[in-house]
């Protein structure tokens, strides 16, 4: 879809009558708003196991989908199979084309990310950006799990922006919580989630590419954390100051 700024405005409007507090009445809200083609991204982690926990609780018509990397950790694919035991609802898996993949380990073998950026952003573009771009073709509002305190870069991210690599608008229900408060959450309504999260992992990707993080660390030094702070995203969230207004 094209970028409308009136019709970026008069979300953002509509919006300001919510409060984080209550994701669940925002979601709401733009279901109906946006009627169809919307999507919700899940790699099992805390802050998506609750959003998915509204999505198939009250059985909004949001498609959830996950990027099946191939390179997961064995405990988050123990947090799908959870999810879906609890929910009994469908989780689509978008996966990486084999030809790429089988190209990529033909010239560079299984572990290139470690050698340079741009080996890293390669194994990224082919095991996850490009599927994203698959999952999200043709829809109209992307669901994220994403929080402004994960990073300094996604501080400046705004609760509903508009995302011009993917032409769509994009919604982060738990923009402004907390770690503490999502884990209450999770806790309190016996939501399945990783158990990697009580071993020192906040931020869980590929397990080639995330460590857990000690008492005082950033809360993504785990991911990539061979690499400058400043390179540390995959490619699958890019940020358009110039049009985002949330
Ligand atoms: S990443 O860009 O560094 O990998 P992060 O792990 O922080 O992202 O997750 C932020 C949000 O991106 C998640 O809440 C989820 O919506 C989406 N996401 C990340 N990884 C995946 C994945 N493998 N499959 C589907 N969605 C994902
Ligand atoms: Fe490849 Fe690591 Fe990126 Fe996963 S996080 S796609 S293994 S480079």
């Amino acid at each position: 879809m094209k970028y409308d700024a009136d019709l970026h405005a008069e979300i953002v409007r509509a919006l300001q009558k919510y409060t984080e507090s209550d994701p669940l009445d925002v979601l709401r809200f733009l279901v109906e708003y946006f009627d169809q083609g919307i999507v919700f991204s899940t790699s099992f982690g805390i802050e998506d196991q609750l959003i998915t926990h509204l999505i198939f609780e009250n059985n909004l018509p949001v498609r959830v989908f996950t990027l099946d990397t191939g390179r997961n950790f064995q405990e988050t694919y123990q947090t799908w199979n959870d999810t879906l035991a609890r929910y009994q609802k469908t989780i689509e898996v978008y996966s990486p084309k084999d030809s790429a993949v089988a190209a990529l380990l033909n010239s560079k073998g299984p572990n290139s990310f470690y050698t340079s950026v741009e080996n890293r952003q390669e194994c990224c573009r082919i095991r996850k950006v490009e599927p994203l771009g698959r999952a999200l073709h043709g829809q109209s509002l992307w669901i994220t799990g994403i929080r402004a305190d994960q990073s300094s870069n996604r501080k400046d991210m705004n609760w509903l922006e508009w995302d011009d690599a993917h032409g769509l608008f994009k919604f982060h229900p738990l923009f402004h919580w907390k770690f503490d408060q999502v884990r209450a959450f999770i806790d309190a309504h016996q939501i399945p989630y990783n158990v990697l999260h009580d071993q020192g992992f906040v931020s869980i990707g590929c397990a080639p590419c995330t460590r857990a993080i000690q008492p005082g660390e950033d809360f993504r030094a785990g991911r990539w954390w061979w690499e400058a702070s400043s390179k540390k995203e995959c490619g699958l969230h890019f940020h358009t100051p110039s049009t985002s207004q949330s």
